[in-house]
């Protein structure tokens, strides 16, 4: 299959760049721009893009593709500082600039071919701009295709070697145009066909998984419910059928109805070997007292390990490989040159069983983008509505629920949650929201309800609109879709007595408040 390489600079939509590759059916990576030639080589890209990067290269040491890029006879496609890199190493002139440019731009396109092939020449696009330095002179051999109205290089081409480059970024939603950049680069100049489907990746990732496991092996699979783990769980199903065994722990802390529902989708609908273990009471002992929210969730981690590996070992087989719904996100080398980051929250999903319990991991959704993995889980057949979930955390409503953790605790959030949930579904605009839940607050307060004095606890509700989870806008409901929730909360469930509703953006808050 031809397939595109995208040598990362660093830049922050370097992700958006293989979205947009995708989006045109091909398949492409991300590596560090600091992977060895042999590994390029040994890949054979029918397309290399370089991505933009923080860096100047008019500073010394700023990071380098391997200078063999450019021998090896295929298209490149540099962007921002993709492009002034090239520039640089091919012998033209790069200049810092004092002032930065950054935002929307208008383009003059002068002549419509190579990238630009699907453009109009003669004719004005909207791109986005975010760069300091820019293109003083461009490297022998290549001509300008586009520039600004203040001059400033937006288009190279060197038609002969199938270089080209832009100043500005195609990959983001700013640059109306983009797709059909990409799509020129990937499809006219890379010559790749659309076939990068679903289907062929159905197919692929079955027998990858059949090679891997052999004809005798076994798989266990960790099913929280989520789509990942249910999507790798259904994808593993199809490739060595009864040979894997899907795990669900109930720690107790999930949304209503949650245990029943998995048992009914993955048991009794998709057939899935399956085994429930109600580990309730454990986690809830395990948590008594404790309200440190990152204490919460290394209990619930290692509880959750604990009460697997004993699962595992009552069953009547041995297992040697473990299933995990890793994404392509969390596998990516991602090229930071700030430096490690802090810790906020440390996540939990299954880290650590696999060293625990010397398996080996099946990981078939590796390569997939979120997005993709719902199109996959549409594929294989799962229900609309489960593909379409929410995320829901690992620790669960634990990290819903502030300070002790009673199961009393858990079960006024569940039902306020379940609330939340069914009166934003039934709003129309909610298809376009992350995540909307409920929040236990320990916090009480006085109220009258009838003619009774009353002194509960507070729910806060929170929904939010996000791409990927790292930044969030709250939303703003209707105030009709809050009164319901807050009339409903206060009658239906006894142990709040006031609703709030909470409108913090992330950052400076977190979506999850624990
Ligand atoms: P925060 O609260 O960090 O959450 O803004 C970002 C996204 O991650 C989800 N989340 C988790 N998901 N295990 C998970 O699989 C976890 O431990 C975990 N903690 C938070 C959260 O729901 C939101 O979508």
């Amino acid at each position: 299959m031809k397939r595109i390489l995208i040598l990362d600079f660093g830049s922050q939509y370097t992700m958006l760049i293989a979205r947009r590759v995708r989006e045109q059916q091909v398949y492409c990576e991300i590596w560090p721009c600091t992977r060895p030639m042999a590994d390029i080589v040994a890949w054979q890209p029918a397309g290399i893009i370089l991505s933009g990067g923080p860096s100047s290269v008019t500073e010394a040491g700023s990071p380098r593709p391997p200078a063999e890029v450019f021998e090896l006879g295929v298209p490149v496609l540099g962007i921002c500082y993709g492009l002034q890199v090239m520039t640089a190493m091919l012998g033209g002139e790069v200049v810092a600039s004092d002032t930065r440019e950054y935002g929307k731009a208008h383009v003059h396109v002068d002549e419509a071919s190579g990238v630009l092939g699907r453009w109009t020449a003669d004719a004005e696009q909207l791109v986005w701009m975010s760069h300091g330095d820019r293109i003083a002179s461009a490297a022998p051999g290549f001509s300008v295709l586009a520039k600004t109205h203040d001059g400033v290089v937006a288009a190279v081409s060197n038609p002969e070697r199938r270089f080209y480059g832009l100043q500005f970024h195609p990959e983001v939603a700013h640059t109306p145009g983009g797709p059909s950049l990409i799509a020129a680069f990937v499809h006219d100049v890379c010559g790749c066909p659309n076939a990068w489907t679903m289907a062929a990746f159905v197919d692929e990732a079955v027998a990858a998984i059949q090679a891997q496991v052999g004809d005798e092996g076994r798989v266990l699979c960790g099913l929280s419910g989520g789509v990942d783990s249910s999507v790798a769980a259904a994808l593993i199903h199809r490739a060595i059928g009864d040979r894997l065994t899907c795990v669900f722990v109930d720690n107790g802390l999930l949304r209503k109805d949650e245990a029943a529902d998995v048992q009914r989708i993955f048991g009794e609908g998709m057939g899935l070997p399956l085994i429930t273990v109600d580990a309730a009471e454990r986690f809830l002992t395990g948590l008594a007292g404790v309200t440190d929210p990152e204490r919460k969730r290394k209990i619930i981690g290692h509880t959750f390990i604990e009460v697997f590996d004993e699962a595992a070992r009552d069953l009547p087989h041995t297992y040697s490989f473990l299933a995990q719904g890793t994404l392509y996100p969390d596998v990516i080398e991602s090229v930071s040159f700030k430096g490690p980051s802090a810790t906020i929250k440390s996540h939990h999903n299954v880290g650590g069983l696999p060293e625990r319990m010397n398996m080996d991991l099946v990981e078939p959704l590796r390569e997939l983008f979120k997005d993709e993995v719902r199109e996959l889980g549409v594929t294989l057949g799962l229900p609309g509505y489960l593909v379409q979930r929410q995320p829901f955390p690992g620790p669960g409503l634990a990290v819903r629920i502030l300070g002790d953790i009673t199961a009393e605790r858990c079960a006024l959030v569940r039902e306020a949650d379940a609330i939340v949930r069914e009166e934003i579904d039934a709003w129309p605009g909610h298809t376009a929201l992350w995540q909307y839940f409920a929040v236990l607050l320990p916090v009480r307060s006085v109220g009258v309800m009838g003619d009774q004095r009353t002194y509960e606890h507070t729910c806060a509700v929170r929904a939010v609109t996000s791409v990927d989870g790292m930044t969030a806008d709250w939303v703003d409901l209707p105030h009709d879709v809050l009164g319901r929730i807050s009339t409903r909360i206060i009658n239906e469930v006894r142990g709040f007595n006031r609703v709030v509703y909470d409108i913090t953006s992330k950052p400076p808050g977190t979506i999850e408040w624990e």
